[in-house]
């Protein structure tokens, strides 16, 4: 069995930060930001919107563009760190599109990399025989986990949901080449968001002792992050990956595909990376202006655009490569 890409859809809150909206809040101008990374603008969630719904009609939007019935989906994946609820929001979205077979539905959670790794997922499902369409969600509210007086990462993300579908195929037909996938839990420190122990916890309550006990409900830190060394981790680890890729597609070499399409977190670790595999910036997909670094959502967000715009044709292959926290870092090489 092969697999292919034959939707996409995007959405993102109606909240549009920009530059000099933060100005007002910390210590920091449109120029700093839009010269050290691109972003102008982003998206975050605010009043009534939660990022489940979000994701429904990035999905809704998918299916209609593939002309699937919600009821032909036999798995979901929801590629997400910040959802609405720490059990997982995958099956309410299997409820709210109508899948009324009960398909298999759940979230991954992998950062930047999670779309990724879901479509990747998505392939080894079909793979494996018994689903035929699959709907890879990637959407990400990292607004949640901010600290907004900390101008080092307010600056940086943005609220969005992204969804492809992926339908079995004739081998013949094929459009998912090759993959390349990793993590490496010692560059963790770098970009977290940990579960807070509550202030009222006695921390040296090395027994285990029941004065401890009920725990109270507590919640995750904001996000810490070292860019820099986030920054340069990204130029070092993805080109390496995207080469890997190409050549477990048998596509080796930087003309062998028609766009580089990488997660939007900066736009000179975006540059960086194209430079190394030497790809002109006319082939390389860009809207981390609008958006900001969207996380999960941000590779078929800029993908949806992409295909919107009529950039991306029928037929064209596309480089594609996720990197952040965990530390983890995926690439895939697929046609649309
Ligand atoms: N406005 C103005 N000045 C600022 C700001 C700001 N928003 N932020 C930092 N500065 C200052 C710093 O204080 C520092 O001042 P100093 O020289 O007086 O000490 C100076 O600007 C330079 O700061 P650096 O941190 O060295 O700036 P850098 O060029 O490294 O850019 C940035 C920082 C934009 C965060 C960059 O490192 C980056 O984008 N890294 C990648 C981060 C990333 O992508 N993270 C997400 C991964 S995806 C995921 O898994 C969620």
């Amino acid at each position: 069995t092969g697999c292919k890409l034959v939707g996409c859809g995007s959405a993102v809150p109606s909240l549009r930060v920009s530059n000099n909206d933060l100005a007002k809040i910390v210590d920091t101008n449109d120029e700093w930001i839009s010269v050290r990374t691109g972003i102008r603008h982003r998206r975050v969630l605010s009043g009534k919107e939660n990022l489940t719904d979000l994701a429904i009609e990035a999905a809704w939007k998918a299916l209609e563009m593939a002309d699937v019935p919600p009821e032909d989906v036999d798995l979901i994946l929801m590629c997400s760190s910040t959802g609405d609820d720490l059990f997982g929001s995958a099956p309410v979205i299997q409820k709210a599109l109508g899948c009324k077979r009960n398909p298999l539905a759940f979230d991954i959670t992998a950062a930047c990399s999670g779309f990724l790794l879901g479509l990747f997922s998505a392939s080894c499902y079909i793979k494996a025989g018994g689903f035929k369409n699959v709907l890879v969600i990637g959407a990400d509210a990292v607004s949640r986990f901010i600290d907004w007086t900390d101008r080092g990462s307010c600056i940086l993300f943005g609220d969005a949901a992204g969804a492809v579908l992926v339908q079995a195929c004739d081998i013949r037909e094929d459009g998912l080449f090759g993959f390349d996938l990793h993590s490496d839990g010692d560059g963790k420190r770098h970009l977290i968001s940990t579960f807070k122990e509550n202030e009222t916890d006695d921390a040296s309550n090395e027994n285990h002792s029941v004065t401890s006990f009920p725990p109270k409900c507590s919640s995750y830190s904001y996000l810490q992050m070292n860019g820099k060394e986030i920054f340069k981790f990204a130029v070092r680890v993805v080109p390496q990956s995207i080469e890997a890729a190409l050549e477990k597609a048998g596509l080796d070499g930087s003309n062998n595909f028609d766009w580089l399409l990488l997660h939007q977190a900066n736009q000179r670790i975006i540059d960086g990376i194209a430079t190394r595999l030497e790809v002109p910036s006319e082939r390389v997909i860009s809207n981390l202006a609008n958006y900001g670094n969207t996380s999960a959502a941000s590779i078929p967000l800029a993908l949806d655009e992409a295909v919107q715009d009529g950039k991306v044709q029928p037929g064209h292959v596309i480089a594609a490569a996720g990197f952040g926290a965990g530390l983890t870092w995926a690439s895939a090489i697929f046609r649309w």
